[in-house]
């Protein structure tokens, strides 16, 4: 949030803010001490659960059974569904069978992109004591007493519900009148009769003695914040453990390792969407975004459950041995007495369903596919967002983004998008531009339009509540704000000052911000403009945890606190679909978003905030990227040189290198710091730097045909290695080190001083090639390779065929046309095979099947490509115009095409050092089917 920046004489009115805001540290957060639910479900102890499974209420449907589910101590009745879904996948929901007012669930088709299809679940046995149904390849068992669900495959138990009987669903209830002398009734001596109202309020879940004994159920107070809770508790929780696996990952946004840490000694993770500034590494505070979805990998499967829940959400971890003695009664399983680890997890969240998605992959590609079937897959972005983008707070004025530009065509460092941050708004008006510093924005968008590059300015959700204010004055009419509790317009402080948050639940006032992005509405915006929404958790910064208060009404009369992980959502998805509107839908639209949830994936790109030119955020910028890329949000990066502080230019050089091969790739700074574009290094990082970001736009064809198959497959972008690796052990905690496919790896140097690194190159079988030097590394073993300043540890697996462009031009659209070079890196058995996808980049006619896919193969030295895609029918000018074939083993004496049944020799050379044939000028047009044989 960088509120030590505010200009104290434009912000006088803020001064006391800044000074606490300035002073955030963990005491502007709450621990789970300071949270009732978070304390209540945390307390509860193993074994004591008091649901029992009411046994004729069973109903069973071709693809879900439903049973109700008494509470003993409340006698309130939850309704337990459990779906079968296509795909290897469950469902399990619990609700109140009758609650007092519906409770919150996430429209349909906003998270989930549809209502998820359903499968026939076959029972296989019922006994007198549980259940068992069949899914595809998967068993699931329901055990009636105590009640849990657990899921097998084959003989392997992969994931129990409710295993600990920790189940705590929070009826909604009435509020009991506060007459301190009828507190606590007393109990009836033996043999008295309860008077019948007695009886009632208990059932009613009034006053039973373990909840009188609790605090914060109708009111809370943190700080100087009231939270008074009109609906009273109403939180969820359950178990979810993962016998025989060792490792869980998932649920960003934490500054974290890759493998989740055990919860002993700390706060649960959490999940609550918040600005925290300056925030600290490797613990489970929350962050700006939240994606309920958690893995659970083994050298057998890969398994894990999305928990479809917008409100707070803790998430305990601990780790423990498997039930054996449970296991074995419920199946054949878990021969032979050696202990079985196991993963245990507790979720909780403060209102909502539970609404629990459990895929069963069994493979990593599979449980990722199986998440995109629910909440949808990265859409493929336009070119020029996977390219290079020049970012700070703020390009101060258009003589400014002139300079910039200019200078980086002098110094010959590409780049595709210069972003405007609120500065260049008239008083943080969005929508708006500051008269005086860029009175011409439209001609400063052809000028950069001209080379083929984009704008992107800054478009935050909260609005000055300055009756002047075009936006602001349409909202209020149209009353599409969100209210305080007490039912008036909610003000709260931010960029602006006194500011008012439009409801994006509503999806009127979607539909509404959506229409705000129309030429004719957005005043001196073009085609080339593209969109970032920032602050969107909300950041408020006089609110409490610097957000909205629990009790803000939104649309349908829910609370903040049901959606709270939802907002920043809508803001993007509202966003982008205003983009894609004022292009009638034919252009892909670009959209950055600080704050996502699960599907947030659909609607662009994520960062992760605020982060510190500091060498261990650069060292975490990989976990947290991979973590995210393994819930789906492909699309991410990290500010590139850290957005406070001054780095050196050592860490902007090794920043910007790891960078180029993460995939949102964007430098940006804080407004107090020194300028740091790439052109103001001392010369020698410079010239790093600008080969870093010129390799990046090498290997965009790679990075495009990357992110198609993740738009189609839902598979990561960026990869732990055993994505690729499921079975090597030794990689499950590795975070330092991944995959960009399946061909390269990457080791990027974060460590000051650093001239060297050890990496491990995974594959008993596998051979890589250092992309620069071309030296064989064997697989399976770790190896030290020398990184001084100007080298990027990143390696092509023997086996791969990567398209890349090597000439290099100002912006990627520039280079639209140009040829491709196939890097041909041979396996042990000298083949290797790979692929492109290829279209227009940027417009949405490749669903019409205007694009080429091919594939290539390289085997018995014939090179051959075909088409991968019958339904790609594009044509494209762009041609073939190297072929690069890394380990090969002699020179070689005739190289000759076969386009069309003509042949032709190609002019060929060999370096017997570094094994590297090359073949130049095949000159074929990429989309031809052509073979290249070489004798
Ligand atoms: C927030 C953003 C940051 C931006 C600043 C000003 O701190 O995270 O990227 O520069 O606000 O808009």
């Amino acid at each position: 949030m960088a509120a030590t920046t505010i200009r104290l004489s434009s912000y006088f009115c803020c001064l006391l803010l800044i000074v606490q805001v300035h002073s955030v540290n963990r005491d502007n957060f709450k621990t789970c001490d300071q949270s009732g639910f978070c304390k209540r479900h945390r307390s509860l102890q193993p074994g004591n659960s008091p649901y029992v499974v009411l046994m004729d209420s069973l109903k069973i449907t071709p693809t879900q059974i439903s049973v109700q589910l008494l509470n003993t101590k409340t006698n309130v009745r939850l309704i337990v569904e459990l779906f079968g879904l296509q795909g290897n996948t469950a469902r399990v929901k619990i609700n109140e069978l009758e609650p007092l007012k519906p409770r919150y669930e996430i429209p349909v088709g906003d998270v989930l992109v549809g209502e998820p299809r359903q499968q026939d679940i076959k029972v296989l046995d019922k006994a007198s004591s549980s259940i068992t149904l069949g899914l595809e390849n998967s068993k699931i068992v329901l055990t009636y007493s105590p009640f849990r669900i657990d899921f097998i495959s084959g003989e392997e138990p992969l994931v129990s519900i409710n295993a600990q009987g920790l189940l705590k669903f929070e009826h909604f209830r009435k509020k009991p009148e506060a007459k301190p002398e009828e507190a606590a009734p007393a109990e009836p001596a033996e043999g008295e009769e309860k008077k019948e109202e007695e009886v009632k309020k208990e059932e009613e879940g009034e006053k039973k003695p373990e909840e009188a004994e609790e605090s914060g159920l109708w009111e809370e107070t943190f700080k100087s914040f009231h939270d008074p809770k009109p609906n009273g508790p109403a939180s969820v929780g359950i178990d979810i453990s993962y016998p025989g696996f060792e490792n869980v990952y998932g649920i960003p946004e934490h500054a974290e390792s890759m493998a989740l840490k055990t919860t002993k000694d700390t706060d649960p993770y959490r999940l609550f969407n918040l600005d925290v500034f300056e925030y600290e590494l490797y613990n489970p505070m929350a962050l700006y975004g939240s994606v309920p979805v958690m893995w659970a990998h083994n050298e057998k499967s890969t398994v894990g459950i999305y928990w479809n829940n917008a409100a707070e959400t803790w998430i305990d971890i601990s780790s423990t041995t498997a039930d054996k003695n449970f296991f074995s009664k419920i199946a054949d399983l878990v021969k032979g007495n050696t202990e079985m680890a196991q993963m245990d997890t507790h979720w909780f969240s403060e209102s909502g369903v539970i609404d629990v998605f459990v895929m069963l992959g069994p493979r990593p590609k599979d449980v990722f596919k199986q998440f995109a079937a629910l909440t949808g897959s990265t859409e493929l972005p336009p070119l020029f967002a996977i390219s290079y983008h020049q970012c700070r707070w703020n390009y101060n004025d258009q003589e400014d983004v002139k300079n910039v530009d200019a200078n980086m065509d002098l110094f010959d460092i590409p780049f595709d998008v210069i972003w405007l941050d609120i500065e260049h708004t008239d008083g943080k008006r969005y929508f708006t531009w500051d008269a005086h510093k860029f009175p011409a924005s439209k001609d400063m968008l052809d000028a950069e339009g001209a080379k083929g590059r984009k704008m992107v300015t800054i478009v935050d959700p909260h609005l000055k509540r300055d009756d002047n204010y075009k936006v602001y004055a349409d909202a209020k009419s149209r009353d599409l704000m969100v209210k305080g509790g007490n039912g008036v317009e909610y003000e709260g402080w931010c960029w602006p000052g006194s500011s008012s948050w439009p409801d994006f639940i509503n999806p009127d006032v979607r539909n509404w911000w959506a229409s705000k992005f129309q030429y004719s509405e957005y005043d001196g915006s073009t085609p080339d403009l593209f969109i970032w929404n920032d602050m969107n958790e909300p950041s408020v910064f006089n609110g409490p945890e610097i957000t909205f208060h629990k009790d803000v009404l939104h649309h349908g009369g829910f609370e903040n606190r049901d959606v709270h992980n939802l907002y920043g959502f809508y803001v993007q998805k509202a966003t982008a679909e205003g983009i894609l509107m004022r292009s009638n839908n034919e252009q892909r639209p670009f959209v950055l978003t600080r704050a996502f949830f699960a599907g947030s994936q659909r609607f662009g790109a994520v960062w992760t905030g605020d982060n510190m030119g500091e060498w261990s955020h650069l060292k975490v910028s990989v976990p947290m990227l991979l973590t995210l890329n393994l819930a789906g949000i492909t699309f991410s990066g990290a500010d590139v040189g850290g957005f406070f502080k001054n780095p050196d230019s050592e860490l902007q050089t090794r920043w910007y290198q790891a960078g180029a091969f993460q995939p949102f790739f964007r430098a940006h700074a804080h407004i107090d710091t020194k300028r740091r574009e790439p052109y103001l290094l001392p010369e020698e990082n410079r010239k790093i730097v600008r080969d870093a970001i010129r390799l990046r736009y090498t290997y965009l064809p790679f990075w495009y045909t990357l992110f198609y198959h993740g738009y189609r497959s839902g598979e990561t972008v960026m990869s732990p290695l055993w994505v690729e690796f499921p079975e090597d052990k030794s990689t499950f905690k590795m975070d330092d080190e991944y995959l960009l496919g399946s061909s390269l790896l990457v080791k990027p140097i974060t460590d000051q001083g650093a001239t060297g690194t050890t990496v491990y190159f995974p594959g008993r079988n596998d051979v890589w090639y250092d992309i620069q030097t071309h030296q064989s590394y064997a697989g399976a073993q770790n190896t030290y390779i020398n990184a001084p300043l100007g080298k990027i540890p990143v390696f092509q697996r023997g086996g791969s065929i990567v398209p890349r462009k090597m000439r290099v031009r100002r912006s990627s659209s520039l280079m639209s046309s140009d040829p491709f070079t196939l890097v041909i890196c041979l396996n042990k058995q000298g083949e290797a095979e790979g692929d492109l996808y290829a279209d227009d980049y940027k417009s949405f006619a490749y669903r019409s099947g205007n694009y080429i896919h091919r594939e290539f193969s390289f085997k018995n030295n014939i090179l051959k490509s075909s088409n991968a895609d019958p339904n790609g029918q594009g044509s494209t000018k762009e041609w073939l115009e190297k072929l690069v074939i890394v380990g090969f083993p002699k020179a070689a004496s005739s190289v000759d095409m076969t386009v069309d049944g003509n042949s032709q020799s190609l002019y060929h050379n060999y370096d017997s050092t570094t094994r590297v044939l090359t073949v130049r000028k095949p000159g074929v047009n990429i989309a031809k089917d052509f073979t290249i044989t070489i004798q």
